[in-house]
């Protein structure tokens, strides 16, 4: 059939779907600015779609990556006893990936088969090393490293102790240097891996009473941003992958004490599952990206690009929401 031909079948259709609609619908679909609309709709989906796209094959440098094959991939999560980064590990032993988790904490819970723990304070490179070693040993270079670990303090500025303050900064920030370091250089020989930085939705807007975590995620999208430029610039390894996950609040024992207060913490509260989907899913297609949960929250990463009264007033309303909670974990005696 030509095109013309089909032109006049879909034509022939649409009046015949037409007849059939009741005359008051017919006069609204017959408005002359129905066609004028249906365009605009049609050209910003076409527009989205594109955008998407490019967004995808730039930030994979324009080059697929070898397709998964679990023999081949060994994945390295920090943090991996406990919420989000337990969750994954979960996910990664079901679909037969091979996880090695690395904490500072044992694991209380029996590990799948196909996981393997090491105990290690990833703030120091010696401990690190140390494991490393072993793990290079018996299981092989990591493939997939995911920054997960991470720790949450509360307080002002004026009252934050400095151990607190210094340590939020190692485990949220320094770690990913030093993890990077060890397994790097394997990933880029190969021109094949992935690095997933496990950010915040802090890494856009800044709250008061959790100043030093804030800061540590805005740095841990740039430590992210800068990475892939390192790959494809300086180390030529552009099909090792890199991705950033921008978590709201999720349920794990990081953010208890705010969960506990009750109906007052103002949601949304994520589970471990939604994150550990969107992060599995970058780890099985081998995808570089930023990904942001809940994903219409996505406005958020442009705040910058606000106007500064636009800007204060959602760092305001954030702010406040912390300031009730401390106001009725006072009153509560929490
Ligand atoms: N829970 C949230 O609301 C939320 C929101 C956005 C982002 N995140 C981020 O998600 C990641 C995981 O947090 P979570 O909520 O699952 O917290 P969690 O407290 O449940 O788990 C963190 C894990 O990191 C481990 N860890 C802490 N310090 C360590 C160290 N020095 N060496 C090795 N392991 C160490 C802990 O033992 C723990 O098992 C963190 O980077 C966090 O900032 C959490």
């Amino acid at each position: 059939m030509s095109l013309d031909q089909s032109l006049q079948l879909l034509r022939h259709w649409g009046q015949t779907a037409l007849e059939h609609l009741p005359p008051q619908a017919q006069d609204v679909l017959l408005h002359p600015l129905v066609p004028k609309a249906l365009t605009a709709f049609l050209a910003l989906g076409i527009i989205s779609k594109a955008n998407r796209s490019l967004g995808y094959w730039a930030a994979n440098n324009w080059q697929r990556a070898k397709p998964w094959q679990n023999e081949r991939e060994l994945v390295l999560v920090t943090g991996g006893c406990s919420g989000i980064g337990k969750q994954i590990m979960e996910d990664l032993a079901k679909a037969g990936v091979r996880v090695v988790i690395l904490d500072i904490q044992e694991p209380s819970f029996q590990l799948p088969s196909n996981v393997a723990f090491y105990k290690a304070d990833i703030t120091s490179s010696e401990n690190i090393r140390n494991v490393v070693e072993k793990i290079r040993a018996t299981h092989g270079d990591p493939t997939v490293l995911v920054n997960n670990a991470g720790v949450g303090h509360d307080g002002c500025i004026l009252d934050e102790p400095e151990a607190k303050i210094r340590q939020t900064f190692e485990v949220n920030t320094v770690s990913h240097f030093l993890m990077v370091r060890e397994f790097l250089p394997s990933m880029i020989k190969q021109n094949h891996g992935h690095v997933i930085t496990i950010a915040s939705m802090a890494s856009f807007v800044a709250l008061g009473e959790i100043v030093d975590y804030c800061c540590t995620k805005a740095s841990a999208l740039a430590f992210h941003e800068g990475l892939g430029q390192e790959l494809r610039l300086w180390y030529k390894a552009p099909k090792v992958r890199t991705s950033v996950i921008h978590p709201h609040w999720v349920k794990t024992p990081m953010i208890k004490i705010l969960t506990d207060v009750g109906h007052q913490f103002r949601g949304p509260i994520l589970t471990t599952e939604m994150i550990s989907a969107a992060v599995v899913k970058q780890i099985l297609t081998q995808s570089s990206g930023q990904v942001i949960i809940p994903s219409h929250f996505s406005v958020i990463s442009l705040i910058r690009a606000f106007p500064s009264w636009l800007q204060e007033a959602a760092r305001g309303k954030g702010s406040k929401d912390l300031r009730v909670l401390r106001d009725v974990q006072e009153a509560k005696g929490l």
